[in-house]
Formats: structure tokens, C-alpha cells, sequence
């Protein structure tokens, strides 16, 4: 399997920003973690991080084809982006939605997700490993 670990808006800040939600590993040290783990099921992983709405859709939209599925931690776009939401929608690419911290456990606008409803599934409050489980459900 070919599986495309897509980041939105601010994680490139990971391990810098909010260390006590996000902990103090960067996105290049959790990816490269991700990585080991797809290579030890014997599955590949591309990983990409944008801060930028537009081009997180045109990644989705050129995900169909290539990918088996998508995890997508889209940041504070999953609490209002209708374009992401319509872009997965469009895509025929399943797509897991994925948050390290819980995010039914902090403020109130992060409790909504216009994204789940046309996601495959939902993983969060597991740091790290929130990728990693939503990996693995492509796998089993
Ligand atoms: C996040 C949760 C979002 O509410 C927030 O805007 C993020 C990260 C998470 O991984 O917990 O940027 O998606």
C-alpha cells in the first residue's frame, strides 16, 4: 500500500508551538517515525505538510490514482474548510482524519469537524500515534 500523511495549516510548528498538547517532537522526527513503521509492514509513505488551504486540496484531488489512502491532520482547517471537505468528497481516495489532541477535550469550536462526515474514519488524542493507528487501519 501507498499511503499519502498529509499536514495542514501550523504543523509544520510541531514540537516548537504548544509543546504541552503537541509534545516536543517536530513533524520531521514524527514522520520519520511514521516511516520506519510503514516500512516495517512492508507499505510505503510520502508525507507532506502545507500551510496553505488551496494547495492542501490540490494534493487530495492529485491523490486519486496514486494513493491507497489518505491521513489527514488538517489543522484548523478541519473546524471550517468546506473546500477540503469538498475535495475529499471528490475523491474516490479514502481519507482518515487524524488530530493528536483530543480535541473534544479543549475549546468549543474545536469539537466541530466539517471534515468528518466525508472521511473513512476518525483518530485522535493519541499524539504521534494518532498517525501511526490511522496507518495501521489502512493496513489491516
Ligand atoms: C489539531 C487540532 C486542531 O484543533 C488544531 O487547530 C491543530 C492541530 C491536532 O492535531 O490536535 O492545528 O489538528
Amino acid at each position: 500500500m501507498k499511503l499519502l500523511v498529509l499536514n495542514g495549516v501550523n504543523l509544520n510548528l510541531t514540537g516548537r508551538r504548544e509543546r504541552e498538547v503537541y509534545g516536543g517532537e517536530t513533524l520531521e522526527e514524527i514522520n520519520a517515525y511514521l516511516a520506519a513503521f510503514a516500512r516495517a509492514r512492508g507499505h510505503e509513505a510520502d508525507f507532506v505538510q502545507s500551510n496553505s488551504e488551496g494547495a492542501l486540496c490540490t494534493l487530495i484531488q492529485n491523490a486519486e490514482g496514486v494513493y491507497d489512502g489518505i491521513v489527514l491532520n488538517a489543522g484548523a482547517y478541519t473546524h471550517y474548510s468546506y473546500a477540503l471537505r469538498d475535495a475529499i468528497a471528490a475523491v474516490k481516495v479514502p481519507v482518515v482524519e487524524v488530530h493528536m489532541s483530543n480535541v473534544h477535550a479543549r475549546e468549543e469550536f474545536r469539537k466541530t469537524s466539517v471534515l468528518t462526515e466525508v472521511c473513512k474514519g476518525e483518530v485522535l488524542g493519541f499524539g504521534k500515534n494518532s498517525y501511526l493507528l490511522a496507518m495501521e487501519s489502512f493496513f489491516l
